[in-house]
């Protein structure tokens, strides 16, 4: 089995400063084989922002794998928006936007959505999707495919298809052929968990697409949440861990099984 912590949308420079020490602590308890984070680890991708998202980082003692969001764009300054629009997160954060995490058991693709031109909207491109797709298909089927990236594969109900990462039908197909698993995303500020079966109706594959909610003070009618996956073919376990005001921590709030049978990725019934 191997367990992965999926934080996202920090927004430091509108983070919650009460919640950066329990969360380090809930992290460390958890003892994670791998800490993901998808994307906009800053507000405005100031200087001092970045700066507290770098010591926060260097607080969790787990391998990471993380790629940056919109935010970590700058929007105001045009210069560094279009000439050098991921230079802070590259020197800050990381390096690599096209991180990978392999073990034994769980292959994970980091791929980069920020773009400048698009004002939030995000997006990949063809080249970023075969080169993932490619990777994806040389990985022995035993193994978890898994990718991240900050825009989402899929969405609430009540959100429209602006929010989805452009290009994602594009991907999808060629993601499902690769046999991708579990698609990890963040950007709606909003928990969620859907099936692509759904919305992408490719037959004999349903991936699994689990949004973290936000643990900055842009809330969207949800406290701030983050993600426990334990992965153990044929079962994923998303466990959600929501802040508790009382408690001061963040606390297991609920937990979902999904099995892999012959058409994918389904959820388990609760009351078998
Ligand atoms: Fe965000
Ligand atoms: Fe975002």
């Amino acid at each position: 089995m191997r367990t992965i912590v999926h934080l996202s949308d920090l927004h430091f420079g509108r983070v919650d400063r009460r919640i950066v020490a329990p969360l380090v602590a809930a992290i460390d308890e958890l003892a994670p084989d791998l800490v993901a984070v998808s994307g906009d680890f800053t507000q405005r991708a100031r200087r001092r922002e970045f700066v507290e998202a770098r010591v926060f980082l260097d607080m969790l003692r787990f391998p990471r794998l993380v790629v940056p969001g919109n935010h970590d764009v700058p929007l105001y300054n045009v210069a560094r928006r279009f000439l050098s629009p991921l230079a802070r997160y590259q020197r800050f954060i990381a390096e690599d936007l096209e991180p990978t995490y392999a073990d034994e058991e769980m292959v994970v693709l980091g791929l980069n959505s920020a773009r400048s031109m698009t004002f939030g909207r995000g997006r990949l491109n063809r080249d970023q999707i075969s080169r993932a797709a490619e990777r994806l298909r040389g990985v022995d089927p035993s193994r978890i495919k898994i990718i991240v990236t900050h825009h989402p594969f899929d969405l609430p109900d009540d959100y429209g298809p602006d929010d989805l990462v452009g290009r994602a039908k594009m991907a999808m197909a060629e993601f499902a052929a690769a046999g991708a698993d579990l698609f990890l995303a963040g950007h709606l500020h909003v928990s969620h968990i859907g099936q692509t079966a759904e919305r992408y109706k490719i037959a004999g594959h349903s991936a699994l697409v689990v949004q973290a909610g936000t643990l900055s003070t842009r809330q969207r009618g949800e406290p701030n949440t983050f993600n426990l996956l334990r992965v153990e073919r044929p079962n994923i376990t998303v466990v959600q861990r929501k802040w508790d005001e009382g408690r001061l921590a963040f606390v297991e709030s609920s937990a979902r099984v999904f099995r892999h049978a012959d058409r994918g990725w389904s959820e388990e019934d609760a009351t078998r």
